[in-house]
């Protein structure tokens, strides 16, 4: 722990992979694994858990663990011949010691680590694009949790993929939560073979599978969860589309990795950028943020 109180601590985790805990002056915590450079777990300064993982979960490579936030990268979705959401999440990321600088905001104050994926050589066969894959997740003085992506194209020619945080929001009870932030929006309903519809309701509320691509959202949604009183907010940056889904009771008993009910606990609402895959040129960066908090509510 430094000065300011600010902690950063790495250990294995069961399996023998890396894990590091975040934690602010206050005692919140965040915990990231590099096993697919997954965030893991987010609590407050009261060790509450904001972020769902199943009971079921399986943390064991080549699986993505069900729950926190996988990082899906280079693709959202499935397309083409690569795996359902891309590589990234299943992949062992390691410590960045060394990180380009990022703005003096993105550091002040916050415990935070940097991690870097690179392709292996298996992973060119099936996507053969070089890149560098740098994540930093901060944890604030005031107990919020943010993300920052840069993708460098170190290849010699362009390349297009889609990414999302598949952040998996832990709720007291799927019919009590309602979104807001993306009525009038259109989207592409994936229980429809990607159908384009317009959101027509004032805020998104659940009573069945829902599994959308919500297209050119503003930067901000909010989350607002009645029962455990708590509302959470996602501001985001680079990241246009938001993925909203909630299996339901018949998809939730079809996943190994997943309780029957659990379906109740959790909804994931994903900053993401889907519909215009982003191209980048040889020794191109992008940079996506995506920043989480959360406040009590009456
Ligand atoms: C959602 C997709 O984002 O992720 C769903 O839109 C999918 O179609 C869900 O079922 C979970 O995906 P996975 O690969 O983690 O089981």
């Amino acid at each position: 722990m430094n000065n300011s109180g600010l902690a950063v601590e790495v250990s294995k985790d069961r399996n023998g992979a890396d894990q590091i805990l975040l934690r602010n002056p206050r005692g919140a915590s965040a915990k990231v694994s590099l096993h697919g450079g997954q965030v893991l777990s987010w609590r407050t300064d009261r060790g509450e858990e904001l972020l769902f993982t199943s009971s079921k979960a399986i943390f064991k490579p080549p699986y993505a663990v069900r729950g926190g936030i996988p990082i899906c990268f280079p693709q959202f979705g499935q397309r083409g011949s690569l795996e359902q959401h891309g590589f990234a999440r299943n992949r062992t990321w390691i410590i960045d010691e060394n990180p380009p600088p990022l703005h003096p905001n993105d550091a002040c104050g916050k415990a935070y680590i940097d991690l870097l994926l690179k392709p292996s050589e298996d992973d060119l066969k099936i996507w053969p694009h070089s890149f560098e894959f740098r994540l930093r997740v901060n944890l604030t003085a005031d107990g919020n949790l943010s993300l920052i992506s840069r993708i460098r194209n170190i290849n010699c020619k362009p390349f297009s993929f889609s990414i999302a945080y598949h952040t998996y929001f832990s709720i007291s009870d799927i019919s009590e939560v309602r979104v807001e932030g993306l009525e009038t929006l259109d989207y592409l309903d994936n229980l429809y073979q990607r159908e384009r519809f317009t959101e027509q309701g004032d805020a998104l509320t659940f009573e069945s599978e829902v599994d959308r691509v919500y297209l050119g959202s503003r930067d901000a949604i909010a989350i607002f969860d009645h029962e455990r009183k708590r509302t959470f907010f996602i501001k985001k940056e680079g990241l246009p589309d938001v993925g909203v889904w909630n299996p339901w009771e018949k998809k939730s008993k079809a996943m190994v990795d997943f309780g029957d009910e659990e379906y109740k606990q959790m909804l994931c609402v994903n900053g993401a950028a889907v519909e215009k895959p982003i191209t980048l040129k040889p020794g191109e960066e992008w940079t996506g943020r995506l920043e989480l908090s959360v406040v009590p509510s009456s």
